[in-house]
C-alpha cells in the first residue's frame, strides 16, 4: 500500500531512515547523527503537511520518499525529491516505481511546475527509475557531497510537469 505519512507514522519513519542513513549513507545527503538529532516537532510538522509518501508491506512501512517545496517565493513552482529510500528486502518489487508515481501525482495536485532532484552518480538503480518516470540529467556537480572523506559527484536532473 502507498499512502501519505501521518505524525503517527514517526516512529516507523525515523527508524527506516535511520536505518538507510547509517547502511547506506552515500544515498542521502545528512548523516545519521544529524538525523537522529532532528527534532520530532519538525519531523511531525513535515509529516503532517503530507510532504512524505509511505510503501508499506502490510502495517511495516518499507519505503518513503519525501518532497519539498523552495523556501523563497520565485521558488515556489518548484520541488525537491528525496530522500527515496526502500528497505533492502522489499526492493525489486515495484515500490521505488510506486512511491515515484505518487509523489509526481501529489506535486501536480499541488501545482507544482517542475521537480528536481540530486542522485548519486554511480547509483545507476537509482538513476534508471527516475529516467523511466521521465526525469532528464541537466547537470553533473562535481564533488557535491564529501561521505566519510570521499568526494561524491551528483547527477542533477529535473522533470516538467506542465
Ligand atoms: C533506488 C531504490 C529506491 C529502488 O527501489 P525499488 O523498489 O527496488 O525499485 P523498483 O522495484 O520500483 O524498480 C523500478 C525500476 O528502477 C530500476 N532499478 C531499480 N533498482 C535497480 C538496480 N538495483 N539496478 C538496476 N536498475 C534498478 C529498474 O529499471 C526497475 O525496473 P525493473 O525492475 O522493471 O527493471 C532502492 O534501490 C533504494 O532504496 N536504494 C537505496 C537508496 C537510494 O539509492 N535512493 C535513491 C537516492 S537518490
Amino acid at each position: 500500500m502507498i499512502r501519505p505519512l501521518t505524525p503517527e507514522d514517526l516512529e516507523a519513519y525515523k527508524a527506516l531512515w535511520i536505518h538507510g542513513l547509517t547502511t547506506e549513507p552515500e544515498a542521502f545527503l545528512l548523516t545519521a547523527a544529524e538525523a537522529a538529532g532532528a527534532l520530532d516537532s519538525s519531523l511531525i510538522a513535515k509529516l503532517a503537511s503530507g510532504a512524505v509518501i509511505g510503501a508499506f508491506e502490510g502495517t511495516a512501512l518499507v519505503g518513503f520518499v519525501a518532497m519539498h517545496q523552495g523556501g523563497p517565493e520565485r521558488l515556489h513552482h518548484m520541488a525537491d525529491i528525496g530522500p527515496l529510500y526502500i528497505h533492502p528486502s522489499a526492493r525489486r518489487r515495484g515500490l521505488g516505481r510506486d512511491l515515484m508515481c505518487a509523489v509526481i501525482d501529489a506535486a501536480k495536485t499541488r501545482g507544482f511546475l517542475q521537480l528536481e532532484l540530486c542522485v548519486d552518480a554511480t547509483n545507476t538503480g537509482a538513476r534508471a527509475l527516475y529516467e523511466a518516470q521521465g526525469f532528464a540529467q541537466f547537470g553533473l556537480r562535481p564533488r557535491s557531497v564529501i561521505v566519510n572523506g570521499v568526494p561524491r559527484d551528483d547527477v542533477l536532473m529535473l522533470k516538467p510537469l506542465d
